[in-house]
């Protein structure tokens, strides 16, 4: 029988370090039965944007100030993951609220990275505002997503302890990592549950 892959597409909007960390999975062969088949750019001047251009990998990169609203360019997203027959939409670092017409095109096919415990700290710089709640223990969800903010069903957790000599920045160097690993997991568990 013909095997079929899970044909993706990640969205990011920064650095794109989860982005790459999938893209590496798939070429070694841990991510298997999934295809990177578009990245998707909502910042021009992101770092991400150059690894997409060093790696050869289809992109469609925007600004969202050249549309006339969010449904405007969420219909051109859209039509470029249905040209690219994508299965499944990660956002990983996509630093926006997912509108109205992404998220009937893609319901329940769209999951998104969050560096927190959820529904702990929810938002942007989560991990800041762990650091400074104190926390003894915080981590990394991989969630669906639904028109809230970080709010959509959980999928995989991941706890990261703080010890008493993390600084901030080292706190988040081990969320990182666990993002690496925990991201291209949920995948690979979501193309064999299709
Ligand atoms: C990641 O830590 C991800 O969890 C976070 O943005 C970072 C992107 O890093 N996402 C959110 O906070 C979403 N609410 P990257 O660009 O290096 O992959």
């Amino acid at each position: 029988m013909l095997e079929m892959s899970m044909r993706i597409a990640v969205f990011a909007s920064g650095r794109g370090s989860n982005l790459l960390a999938i893209h590496d999975a798939i070429l070694s062969g841990n991510l298997q039965g999934v295809t990177l088949e578009l990245a998707v750019c909502d910042r021009p001047d992101a770092p991400v944007v150059e690894h997409l251009n060093n790696r050869n990998i289809q992109s469609f990169i925007f600004r969202p100030a050249d549309f006339k609203d969010k449904n405007a360019f969420e219909s051109a997203i859209g039509e470029k993951l249905d040209q690219a027959k994508i299965d499944l939409v990660v956002l990983a670092g996509y630093m926006r609220l997912v509108g109205p017409v992404l998220l009937e095109q893609l319901e329940g096919r769209m999951i998104n990275l969050h560096p927190s415990l959820l529904p702990s700290f929810p938002g942007k710089d989560a991990i800041g505002q762990a650091w400074r709640a104190k926390v003894n223990e915080t981590g990394v969800t991989v969630h669906f997503v639904d028109e809230g903010m970080d709010t959509g069903q959980i999928y995989l957790q991941q706890k990261v302890k703080v010890n008493a000599d993390d600084t901030e920045e080292s706190l988040s160097e081990k969320i990182h990592q666990v993002e690496h690993k925990l991201l291209p997991r949920a995948i690979q568990q979501l193309q064999q549950e299709m």
